[in-house]
């Protein structure tokens, strides 16, 4: 009797009616279950460990040494690490945001650095809000050159916007950065946008803002040369007025208040808006003038703003004759930040677009002095609030 108690428990996995032979149950039912489930355990266990281990690979000679790398097709190897630079409008089907760190080392040192060097989508810190048409583009770009920013492509107009898509969506405008370095976004419009300094200020209050500006007056003639250009783009052939008859009200002769490009243009109005939520130490205002003509300066100035060490330095740009603007000079195996990692800019695109930075048609002398005269009050009280004054005429 208990020589064959003995056998069935040990050689039957299958649980046996127990009424049988009278056995006690729990002996063989709990014992059998026990065996099965430790294999699967098992059995999760290595599958779990070898997609770890294929994820490791992938990353670390993916995107971690891709970020150090030439432009090169190791980067995009791995579908996991190449991220979608230009995945702005969706993000649908675009990689999980985390990806997993690589124990390489038990060092933990190097494990720490490691997990610095993981790729995810982050939040901005920094936020270029304004103003349209001064020299957002540069301001970006400039900044983007930094081994420790990664910037957004395109505006992602959150707040203003597509604010009802949520901070997921947001997240998932930004592109991929490691933990070392900081995410900003530019979108011109937040500057004038009425419910947007309260949002941001709802999103992350201690956020930095930045803003370019430039002489009011020319601001307001690029953004009329834009508004042309979108006129003519959306398959309008008349031609347009020029631009003296949109700024001057025919009747009176006096400033147009109500054109938008004028309206964009009283700096003053659209910061005090700001003010109300947020800190004048957290605002930098950048000179949209001297980023044309020693853009270095005002790189070192956003620099030390954002908290980082200094390398944007004279040495990165190169003065271009023919466009009078300075250009980034950009080995394709060039350690920065953002654009020029993973998505290398080719050679015709590391000047800004042909749009930028041009030269301006001529203004009526007369319209430019009643321009000159219309802004100086706006202008001044701007300098109050900002404690810096421009020269501005
Ligand atoms: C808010 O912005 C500050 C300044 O850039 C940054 O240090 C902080 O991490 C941000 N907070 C969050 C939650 O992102
Ligand atoms: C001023 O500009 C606004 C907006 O462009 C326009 O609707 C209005 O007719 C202009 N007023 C005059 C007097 O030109
Ligand atoms: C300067 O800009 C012009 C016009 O965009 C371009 O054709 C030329 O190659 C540029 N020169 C240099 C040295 O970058
Ligand atoms: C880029 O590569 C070239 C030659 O391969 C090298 O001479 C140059 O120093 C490199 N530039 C940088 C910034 O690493």
């Amino acid at each position: 009797m208990v020589q064959k108690k003995h056998t069935m428990v040990r050689y039957s996995p299958v649980p046996s009616d127990p009424s049988q032979d009278g056995v006690p149950v729990p002996a063989r039912t709990s014992r059998c279950p026990k065996l099965t489930r430790y294999k699967v355990m098992t059995c999760v266990s290595v599958l779990v460990l070898s997609g770890v281990l294929l994820l490791v690979a992938c990353l670390h000679t993916g995107a971690l040494y891709g970020l150090r790398a030439s432009s090169g097709p190791a980067s995009r190897t791995c579908a996991l690490t190449a991220p979608d630079q230009t995945g702005h409008t969706t993000g649908k089907g675009s990689p999980a945001p985390s990806a997993v760190p690589l124990p390489k080392s038990s060092d933990k040192s190097s494990l720490a650095a490691a997990r610095r060097r993981v790729m995810q989508r982050r939040l901005p810190v920094a936020i270029v809000i304004g103003a349209r048409k001064a020299g957002t583009r540069a301001l970006l770009r400039f900044i983007g050159l930094h081994p420790d920013v990664v910037t957004s492509k395109r505006e992602p107009h959150y707040f203003d916007r597509y604010y009802e898509e949520g901070v997921d969506w947001y997240r998932r405008q930004m592109p991929f950065s490691t933990e070392s370095q900081v995410t900003i976004e530019k979108t011109p419009n937040y500057f004038v946008d009425k419910d947007t300094p309260e949002r941001v200020h709802l999103f992350n209050s201690s956020i930095k803002l930045m803003i370019i500006v430039r002489n009011p007056v020319e601001r307001t003639m690029s953004d009329y040369l834009q508004l042309k250009e979108k006129y003519f783009k959306s398959g309008n052939t008349e031609p347009m007025a020029p631009f003296e008859d949109y700024v001057v009200d025919a009747e009176t002769g006096e400033i147009n208040k109500s054109y938008a490009p004028i309206k964009r243009s009283l700096y003053v109005r659209h910061l005090d808006r700001w003010l109300v939520h947020f800190q004048m130490s957290q605002i930098l205002v950048v000179d949209g003038e001297n980023i044309k003509v020693r853009p270095w300066e005002e790189m070192s100035r956003v620099e030390s703003f954002l908290g980082l060490s200094h390398k944007v330095g004279e040495d990165l740009f190169v003065y271009n004759e023919t466009k009078g603007f300075y250009c980034v000079k950009v080995e394709a195996n060039m350690t920065t930040g953002s654009d020029f990692v993973l998505d290398p800019l080719p050679l015709s695109e590391r000047c800004l677009a042909k749009s930028k930075g041009r030269e301006h048609p001529y203004i009526d002398p007369e319209v430019r002095a009643k321009l000159v005269q219309f802004f100086a009050p706006f202008n001044h009280r701007f300098f109050q609030r900002i404690g810096v004054y421009f020269d501005w005429k």
